[in-house]
């Protein structure tokens, strides 16, 4: 369980600049949507409303990024010790647990994104029992998703869906610690054998020769073979979608650490040397790094924040050494350039705590806008920055 810090350097860390505006963002949203979800992007940098769709009314709990708002309450009230950051998010633990127990949107690998920060987050931070067991309940439907012979987790969709039967996605790597953390509270090896299994597949094939990587791989579902890499959210089949290489720093790093595996670790730094070499002037990336300065693409600030936090993972791992120097070092200049050019000024000039995220570009969706990811991972690099020692929800 956590200890937070003692209330008089707890007012200290609130009072710094960045924090404190992501801070006050963050009471303000809760304010304004109550026990409700807010979009996956803002439109104009304000946030709407998760939209009704089929059985969900308007600011329902549906999708793969509705856990990004509790985890943010999470992150404030260990730095503040607010209870109206931790009493919002404990009732989001609650109608998580509704979801699983009524089966509402399973269908999806993201459940590892959902159930960390809203189910394992409370049991990790105060041993809440019914989170912890909302928190199996869904790392034992995520592993209905693993498929043999592949050995991998089937990213999207219905399981006999013949689009998506075989495929994975880099994102994934986010979504093993659930499974890792099934397997330290039940001692049940298959959620570690799935964790191993699936990620030196994405290692394997995910992971490019020269460093890059594929958003989404297939693989033959009825005899395990690998087929091909491609894109869902890049600018082609064979460019680096921003985003995609951020979730493989991190993932990477977070997988070697529930592992021990080195070569996850090689892995990591294979992405992070990548990363690093294709991001522009101002160190935030165009939202997929085949575009350089000059070009007038949009950046993708939540990138730039799930790497900041990749890189401070990598440093924690090797502590002491010349590469956590270098990963202490990236992350920094990542995050001071955040908080000097991507977060709103005044902080009440948008709902998001950073503005110039991209969602989905090739299909138009949450073009320059803020993004509920991008909001968690910028609030965790502060909190990781002003906490050395913080321990991950991961
Ligand atoms: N995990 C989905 C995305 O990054 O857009």
């Amino acid at each position: 369980m956590t200890s937070t810090p003692p209330t008089q350097e707890r007012t200290a860390l609130a009072a710094q600049p960045a924090l404190a505006g992501a801070l006050s963002t963050v009471r303000r949203n809760i304010a304004a949507f109550g026990d409700l979800y807010p979009d996956d992007t803002t439109q104009d940098d304000r946030y709407p409303l998760r939209p009704a769709e089929g059985i969900f009314a308007e600011g329902g709990n549906r999708g793969w990024t509705t856990s990004f708002w509790p985890g943010m309450q999470w992150l404030s009230w260990e730095i503040t010790g607010d209870e109206v950051f931790r009493d919002a998010a404990l009732r989001h633990a609650a109608d998580f647990e509704r979801r699983v127990r009524q089966g509402e949107d399973l269908d999806t690998h993201d459940l590892g994104f959902l159930y960390t920060l809203a189910s394992v987050a409370p049991w990790r931070l105060l041993g809440d029992e019914d989170a912890r067991q909302a928190a199996l309940l869904a790392a034992d439907h995520l592993m209905k998703r693993f498929l043999e012979p592949a050995g991998i987790i089937q990213a999207w969709g219905d399981l006999s869906d013949p689009a998506q039967r075989g495929r994975t996605i880099i994102d994934s790597l986010m979504n093993m610690p659930l499974l890792t953390w099934a397997h330290e509270q039940t001692g049940d090896e298959r959620f570690a054998d799935a964790v191993r299994r699936h990620t030196i597949q994405l290692r394997d094939h995910i992971l490019r020769e020269d460093d890059s990587t594929f958003h989404t791989f297939y693989w033959d579902a009825e005899t395990g073979e690998p087929l091909r890499g491609a894109t869902e959210q890049g600018a082609h089949d064979d460019s680096c979608w921003a985003r995609g290489q951020a979730w493989g720093i991190y993932g990477f790093a977070l997988n070697h650490r529930a592992t021990g595996d080195a070569s996850l670790l090689d892995a990591a730094w294979r992405c992070a040397d990548y990363f690093l070499a294709h991001l522009p002037a101002d160190d935030v990336p165009f939202w997929d790094l085949v575009y350089h300065d000059g070009s007038d693409a949009p950046r993708d600030s939540s990138a730039a924040a799930i790497a900041v936090c990749g890189f401070f993972e990598l440093a924690d791992l090797e502590p002491g050494t010349v590469r956590a120097e270098r990963a202490t070092s990236a992350a920094n200049a990542i995050l001071d350039s955040l908080v000097a050019r991507y977060a709103p000024e005044p902080p009440e000039a948008s709902d998001a705590l950073i503005l110039h995220g991209v969602y989905d570009l090739p299909k138009h969706n949450g073009v320059d806008e803020g993004t509920l990811w991008g909001d968690y991972f910028y609030l965790e690099a502060l909190t990781r920055r002003a906490l050395p020692g913080w321990k991950p929800y991961w």
